[in-house]
């Protein structure tokens, strides 16, 4: 059978137009009839600098940081999860970006041995600002079982309600599923590590997640966690009795599930996390350009950066300095991971148009054809104009073989939530330089492999083009 991915390619002339049932969209918030958020202290704002916190990766816990407490972790949550702004047609819109702004992913959290909260799992209702208790006990055993590690007071769990998607984009969902699961992820490491809090991502959970979090196996999916905080002494048993979730409402009248989707899902789950992978980036070429970020010396708060990031489209054609160039992608990729880069640069900046590979942990950038190819890839984005016009556009994607040897069935979900974590990252980097910044899932997957010059085989996961846009973000 051919694998999920590019079972779900988009091809040009092959395109079904879809109906979207208006009277059956689901409702992006979930609904507990018996469990009420409780509310927190006033969110406290997360006053740590952007740019050092976004630049300095993986981040290392700061023993001078204060503790956490109420109001902490309502402006943590806040930032990891939360409404940030409303659009015209009345949608709520979130800190991480979402295709089609349908959010499919959700937030929970297992306190343990807090003073200032009840122990037990914690949904986090974003339309309340506040999480409310599904499940009461000490459970931070069991979520270790789950995400790795030792017991820590917080671990956080992201799942995704493939139905929000599939009501659009039909059995490709899982590709957004999996993507807005890693912007989410992105927003939640650098909320954690504004706080100082020591963290472990895991992006391969046990598949006995969804029964600690009483999810519906064929509704709700378990796709990452990060462990945070100090390790606990008693984080109670490591197996739990079977228990009974809350009883939600329906996200709509009806709700579909999609067959491709579940078997995407259940692809190399495992009954242990899978562990931290080492992933070797490709060798440098010679020639390659060397880059230097240097974020400046005064910024904004992240939390001032991440209330302004929004996705914007009305690029203007102006080239970047090397310094933003290096900025940009050193931020968004601080580390080699599951993924290949790709950068499509366009005319008029410091570094000439053309296309490159770049090289995250040497910060180098290697040219692999001379050519300006932003037009070719907004015609691959489904003729998304606006994309030919951003000066810079990152193409994410992945190796197959490559990824089926490193990290087995599980390597896909993984790369995909990485890609959308890099996307995130470069979002909050653009906003803070005043730049423009929209994610792309929509695709005809070949012509983009063919526009980013990808190896033979290789899968486009994601683009994300960023530049000067007409009246920036005001941060
Ligand atoms: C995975 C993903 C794919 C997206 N794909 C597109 C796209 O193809 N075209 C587009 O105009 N916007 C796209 N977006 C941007 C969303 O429409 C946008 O994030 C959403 O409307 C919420 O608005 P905000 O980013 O301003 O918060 C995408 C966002 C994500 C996270």
């Amino acid at each position: 059978m051919e694998p999920y991915h590019p079972s779900t390619a988009y091809r040009r002339h092959s395109m079904g137009g879809g109906i979207m049932d208006w009277a059956n969209q689901p409702w992006p918030f979930k609904r507990y009839p018996y469990a009420t958020p409780q509310a927190l202290d006033d969110p406290r704002p997360l006053e740590a600098e952007f740019w050092p916190t976004l630049m300095a990766w993986p981040p290392a816990p700061e023993a001078t940081a204060p503790p956490l407490d109420r109001a902490g972790l309502a402006g943590l949550l806040a930032l990891a999860a939360g409404l940030t702004a409303q659009d015209q047609s009345g949608t709520y819109l979130r800190s991480p970006a979402s295709a089609g702004a349908l959010y499919p992913a959700e937030l929970y959290l297992c306190a343990s041995g807090l003073d200032w909260l009840e122990d037990g799992l914690w949904h986090y209702a974003p339309e309340a600002g506040a999480p409310r208790l599904i499940r009461p006990g000490n459970l931070a055993g069991a979520a270790a079982e789950v995400l790795g590690g030792p017991p820590g007071g917080l671990s956080f769990f992201i799942t995704a309600l493939p139905w929000r998607s599939i009501w659009k984009y039909r059995t490709r969902a899982w590709r957004y599923c999996l993507l807005d699961g890693g912007h989410l992820l992105a927003c939640l490491e650098l909320a954690l590590a504004a706080c100082g809090l020591a963290q472990r991502p895991c992006l391969a959970p046990a598949r006995n997640g969804g029964k600690l979090l009483g999810l519906t196996p064929e509704r709700e999916v378990l796709l990452a966690g990060v462990s945070a905080g100090a390790a606990v002494e008693n984080g109670g048993p490591a197996r739990l009795p079977a228990w009974q979730p809350p009883r939600e409402e329906p996200l709509s009248v009806r709700e579909e599930s999609d067959s491709h989707i579940l078997a995407a899902a259940a692809l190399g789950g495992s009954d242990t996390p899978g562990p931290a992978l080492q992933w070797p980036g490709d060798p440098v070429p010679r020639g390659a350009l060397r880059l230097r970020p240097a974020p400046p010396k005064d910024g904004p708060s992240l939390g001032r950066v991440m209330q302004a990031r929004r996705s914007r489209r009305n690029f203007m054609p102006q080239g970047l300095s090397a310094a933003q160039t290096a900025l940009l992608l050193a931020a968004a990729l601080p580390e080699t991971g599951p993924l290949g880069a790709t950068v499509l640069l366009g005319p008029g900046g410091e570094t000439p148009a053309g296309v490159y590979s770049y090289h995250p942990r040497e910060k180098a950038l290697a040219l692999l054809e001379p050519q300006d190819r932003r037009l070719r890839a907004a015609r691959a984005c489904l003729d998304q104009a606006w994309v030919g016009r951003a000066a810079l556009n990152l193409v994410l994607w992945a190796d197959p073989k490559r990824l089926a040897q490193t990290a087995g069935e599980r390597g896909y979900a993984q790369a995909m939530l990485a890609a959308g974590r890099a996307g995130q990252r470069l979002y909050l980097a653009a906003t803070a330089l005043g730049m423009g910044c929209c994610g792309v899932g929509a695709f005809y997957d070949d012509e983009l492999a063919a526009a980013a010059e990808l190896p033979l085989g290789a899968w486009p996961l994601y683009l994300v083009a960023a530049g000067p846009v007409k009246g920036g973000p005001q941060i």
